[in-house]
Parts: C-alpha cells; structure tokens; sequence
C-alpha cells in the first residue's frame, strides 16, 4: 500500500499555527501600533489560512481571524437585551457643576478617601460586547438602554476587537465570560478619506465621524462594513468570575485582554489634577487625529460607586464635562455657487477669514438652499462658524444681535452660475439644484479637473488653475480635448507664466497618462456614482471598455457591489452619443480602455510568496509543468526543503524530501491537493 502522509492533521497543525499568527500580528498592528512584518507579510499568511479553511471548511471556528471579512447580509438586526442597563451620563459645561459634583460624591460617602479616573469621551456610538468561554459571543448596541440591536457580524470586522482573548488568570481564575463596553469610532483622516471618495462617487457625505460610524454598524452588508476602518475603544468591564475593586485596575484588566483602551486614563485624588486634565485635552484635542466632545470623570472604587448608584439613567459616580463645539464668529462677506461635475450646485460661505482650530478658514460650505433658509442665513451676517464634531467648517446659525440692517436675504437663482446661464431645477425629494445642461462649463472644468486629478489618470501640471485657463482659452472643451492640446503648442508656449520647458513637461504627461491602468481611466470618465472603488470592480468584471458598453442591466446588477443607482448611471453613460464620441476620441489617441496583460495575470498571483518543493512522480503531469504552472501563478519552486519551505509536493515513490519535510512541520500537499491549488 501507498504510504501517504496524514495531511490533514500538518494542517490543522498549520491553521493554528496561522490563527495565532495573525492574531499577534493583529494586535501588533491595531493594538499597539507597531507591527513587526509587512502588509504583504500579513496578507501571504492570512491568504493562506483562508486556503486551508476552504479545503477544511469543517475546521472554520468562530474566533479565526477570516470570519472578520463579513458574512452575508442580514434583512434585519435582532433585538436583544442588556444584561445591565447602558447609561448615559449627566453633562455638564462648567467647572462649578463639576465642583458640585465632588461635593455631592463626598457627601454621600463621609470621611471616605475619593479617588477619580479621568478619561477622554470619545465622540462615536457606544457598543456592548459579550464574550462566552473566551470567544467574542455577541456585539449589541445601546438601544435604548436596556435593549439594543445584535450587530455581531458587523462587529466581528472591527479589527482592533479580539474575536477571542488572551489567555488572562485573575488568583488562579482565567477571565473568560465577561462583558465589556466601550465606543465604536473612526478616525478623522478616514472619515475624510471615506467622504472624499463617496462625494467622487456622487453619493451623500456624512456630517461627522460619529454620523459615519452610526451609519456603518446599521449596514445590513457586513463586507461592506469590512471596507471601513472602525476602531473600538473600551472603558467598562463586567464579569460575575471575579469581585473587583477599582475602575482603573478594570482598565488594567481591560487591556491585558487584548482590548484598546482609551488614549489617557489617568487615576487623581485631588480635583484640581482633574482640571488640569481636562485643560490639558481641551488644548491638546486637534491633536489626537479623533473626535473626542469632553472627558469622563469616574469615582474609581467600584465598592463606591455602588453606594452611589443611580439616578434616572445616569450613575452618580461619573460626568461628562463637555467641551463646547470649537467656533468662531465672522462676516459672511457673499454667497457663491459652485457647480459640481455631475452638475449639482452647492451654495458657499465667503467668509473673513478667520483661525478655527488649527487653520484659517475662509469658506465654509452652505450646504443647500434649505439650509440657508431655514437658518435665515443673510448676506452680511456675522456667523458662527463651527469644527467640533465636523471636521469640515460650517455655517452654524447667524449672531442675530449683530444683524443690520444692511443684510441682504439670499434668493437661490434660478440659472447656472456659467455663462450659458441654463435654468436650473430641483429634482423631486433632493435637496440640491441641478444644472443638467450638458455644455455647462463650470461642470466640464470639474470633468476635466477630475480627469486629469491624481486619482484619476494623473496629468501633473493639469491642475485646477491651468484647467481653468485652457478652458477659458477654448482650448478644452472636454475631456478628449487634453489629447488635442498639442495643436496648441505654440500659443501655450507664449502665455503667461508658460515657457518651453513646461509645455514640453505637460506633453509628456499627457502622453504618459494614455497607459493608466483602465480602471483609472474607467473612474476619470467621471460616470456618476463611479468611484474609484467600483471602477475597479467594473474593469476586473468586463476587462474592456466594449464589454462594459454592451453589458446589459442584468450583467451589471449581477457584480457584487455594483448596486441599481450605479447600473443606471453606465447603462445611461453608455446611451449618451455625446459620451459615446468623448470615449472614441479617447480611444483613437491612444488612452488605454482595456485590463493590462499583467493585471490580468495579477490576478492569478496567488502563489506568490510561495516556496514549492516537488518530490516524488505525479501522475496527471509531469514535474517540469507542475513547476511552470506553479511559477506562473507566483510560487517558486526549489529543490531543498527547508523551515522556510511553504509546501511539499508529494507524488508516488518521494524521495528523502518527504522525510525531511515531515521532520521539520512542512506543509504537505498531494497530487489532488497542489492540482486545486493550480487549476485555472
Ligand atoms: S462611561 C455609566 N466612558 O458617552 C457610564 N462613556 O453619555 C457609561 N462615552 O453612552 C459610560 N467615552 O457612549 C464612558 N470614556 C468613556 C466614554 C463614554 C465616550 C460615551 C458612551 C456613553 C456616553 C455617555
């Protein structure tokens, strides 16, 4: 008989290996911020645990680091209650109410030494999280307090949450069943980054982070839950296994559990500190890359804050004390319109300008024409202007005492800004003015603008301000036009602020951008709802520009992420004779509308970062194509085994190869096993 190695337990062997791997990596990475091996390190390791659960779909658990990509999509969430009731916490903007605070605490528990934890109040959407036997079991969110939506599977995604915990012994008791709570939140710079591309795509932006995030968690999608980045910090912790004594040892625990605690969670006996505290955040909050509205002060003995209990809803051993919104006053000098590529119109405070947080602002969005109407917003008022909690300046309300006579009420025209001056009109339940008229020139500034724009196909020099002149110029007229600028050589040459040299650059990069990738030209053509994003999907999906032009609603609707309003827009992009001529134009200079050979292969890299060793007759092909399939598809194939071997291949009658990889854990496959692996 045949000896065969028992493959199925190396891998099992192998899953476990990879899960603590990961999970290390993944506290290295999202816990401590400092990881020890690359992203591509990262990915070679996960990619290949994912392998192995797909052939051992048995061995899948619930905690492995590849449930956190999302499961499918639910119709809706279940409704669960709170083991304890999530409070909330009284508020207060003034020192004094925090003085009497302390005094109400001292009061209630006489002659008794008070110390107090300070945290930061991160600004985001507070979550519960339950673990059973060690394994995150069910995420939940607050509701109303006593019962709340179970988003586990959206939750699972949130990467800094340990899907299980580090083994923790509190006097000889391992910490396993337990509950913790805490904030969902995003970053700033991925908020922005986030809303940048959804207004590429033409889709609604989001106020705030906390909006963001609150919006994320209730996607019934959890995949596309996984696309955002959502961070979780913690802040309580509850378990009937053991008794505690204070909140900031909780903290302790909190962490050493694998958790992200709060960036400052200081312990004071003396409030004055506390002061200092919350002075220190206050100055320092534009820092911390998140939005934090306040700090959150805690009795820290927990045998106190029981004495203390709770009133209403909120505990009388914490405060919020709330930092005010970060504003400032300024005259709104005028009210322009600016138009959008897809042609929405978008109302702009021209303001003084003035210092908010860390920068000068001299124009600050007005949104719609509702939201100056509503607000009485009038040319000439002083404004507040406001960034807590916004990240992008607004336009609060008026400083009505300071209003004269003088101020001047906004009437929304009803023509585009351009000077074509086309009627422009309000589509039916939206909020915004469009002007649809397809010649409009503010739109094909923007068109061109985005065509030419780093994300796009990436014309350096082609910025905002030489669009604006070649447009004005009537050397542009659309987006193909750019391919045509060299007819203008000469005149460019000549202008303002133009030589030789900066033609010839502009040329050049021109001419370079007709090899982009077609998934940047794709996104360049500036169909609505086409972000950067989709534009990948789309090109990956269809390959070419002539199979994406004749796909059919259905073909569309079918690519996952490609949703009804995005289906339209290309089904309509395509219907247009207008876009139709721009994308022959295009074509016939030789921008590149088809999946480079490469990226096609790309795709197919699956093995890349894979070390192959062959041993022993296979008998559905030789070794010498075994090896070529193998390098075609990324992997290496050598003739030692070592530790750092990723498999062997194991035929009929091995060698000695096979000896030595079962000496040293290598990962075995068989013929079955390594021609799955390289099928097409
Ligand atoms: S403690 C009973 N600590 O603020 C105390 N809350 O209105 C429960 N929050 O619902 C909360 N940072 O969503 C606590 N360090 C922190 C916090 C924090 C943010 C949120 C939380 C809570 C709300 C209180």
């Amino acid at each position: 008989m045949e000896f065969f190695p028992d493959t199925q337990k190396l891998d099992e062997k192998r899953i476990i290996v990879l899960r603590e791997q990961i999970k290390k990596h993944d506290n290295a990475y999202y816990i401590e911020a400092q990881p020890t091996i690359t992203d591509k390190e990262y990915d070679e390791l996960f990619r290949e645990l994912q392998r192995l659960e797909q052939k051992y779909p048995q061995l899948i658990t619930k905690d492995s680091p590849t449930q956190r990509i999302g499961s499918d999509a639910v119709k809706e969430f279940e409704r669960v209650n709170h083991d304890k009731p999530m409070l909330s916490l009284s508020n207060t903007y003034s020192e004094v109410e925090v003085r009497d605070f302390d005094r109400r605490v001292r009061e209630a528990l006489p002659n008794e030494e008070i110390n107090y934890v300070a945290e930061l109040k991160y600004d985001g959407v507070a979550l519960s999280l339950k673990y059973k036997d060690g394994k995150l079991d069910c995420a939940v969110t607050r509701g109303d307090g006593f019962a709340g939506d179970d988003i586990t599977e959206n939750v699972k995604t949130i990467r800094n949450i340990p899907l299980s915990v580090t083994n923790l012994k509190i006097d000889g008791k391992e910490i396993i069943n337990f509950e913790v709570r805490g904030e969902v939140y995003l970053t700033e710079k991925d908020f922005l980054r986030i809303n940048e591309l959804r207004e590429e795509a033409g889709e609604k932006i989001y106020a705030n982070p906390r909006n963001l995030t609150a919006g994320t968690l209730k996607l019934l999608d959890p995949k596309l839950v996984s696309q955002r980045p959502l961070k979780f910090v913690c802040y309580y912790f509850d378990s009937s296994e053991i008794n505690f004594n204070s909140h900031h040892e909780n903290i302790k625990i909190i962490k050493q559990l694998g958790f992200q605690i709060g960036e400052s969670v200081e312990l004071y006996s003396n409030l004055d500190d506390v002061f200092a505290f919350i002075k220190t955040w206050e100055r320092k909050r534009n820092e911390l890359g998140f939005q934090i509205d306040g700090i959150v002060l805690k009795v820290d003995s927990i045998k106190q804050q029981e004495i203390l209990g709770t009133v209403a809803r909120s505990p009388r051993w914490a405060i919020a004390y709330k930092y005010e919104a970060e504003n400032a006053h300024t005259l709104l000098k005028d009210i322009t319109l600016q138009v959008g590529r897809t042609g929405i119109i978008t109302p702009v405070a021209e303001l003084e300008p003035v210092f908010l947080a860390g920068s000068t602002i001299s124009r600050a969005t007005l949104h719609n024409a509702d939201y100056i109407s509503e607000r009485d917003i009038r040319i000439g008022d002083t404004v507040v202007i406001e960034k807590g909690g916004e990240v992008i300046p607004k336009v609060t309300k008026v400083v009505l005492e300071k209003r004269t006579p003088d101020a001047i009420e906004f009437k929304f025209p009803d023509v585009c800004p351009c000077d074509l001056k086309s009627p422009i009109s309000r589509l039916e339940g939206e909020a915004s003015y469009l002007c649809i008229h397809p010649e409009c020139p503010w739109q094909i500034r923007r068109l061109i603008e985005h065509f030419a724009s780093r994300n796009g196909m990436n014309i350096e020099g082609l910025g905002e301000k030489v669009v604006g002149q070649f447009v004005e110029l009537g050397y542009l007229k659309n987006v193909a036009d750019i391919y045509s600028l060299h007819q203008y050589m000469d005149e460019i040459k000549n202008l303002d602020r133009w030589g030789e040299k900066s033609t010839d650059n502009l040329l050049e990069a021109i001419e370079k951008s007709k090899t982009a990738s077609f998934h940047r030209v794709l996104f360049s053509l500036g169909i609505r709802f086409i972000g950067e994003g989709s534009a990948k999907i789309l090109a990956k999906q269809f390959k070419d520009i002539d199979k994406l032009k004749s796909a059919t609603i259905e073909e569309l609707n079918s690519v996952y992420e490609i949703g009804d309003k995005m289906t339209e827009s290309v089904v309509q992009f395509f219907r247009n004779d207008k876009e139709l001529e721009i994308v022959e134009r295009l074509r016939t200079a030789g921008v590149n509308f088809k999946l480079k050979e490469e990226e096609l292969v790309a795709k197919d890299m699956t093995l890349s970062g894979k070390t192959f060793v062959l041993t022993g007759e296979l008998s559905s092909m030789s070794r010498g194509e075994a090896k070529s399939k193998i390098e075609s598809l990324g992997g290496k194939v050598t003739g030692t085994v070592s530790k750092n071997t990723s498999y062997v291949v194991v035929g009929d009658s091995p060698g000695s190869k096979y000896g030595k990889a079962l000496k040293l854990g290598v990962s075995i496959l068989n013929e079955e096993q390594i021609l799955e692996m390289i099928k097409n």
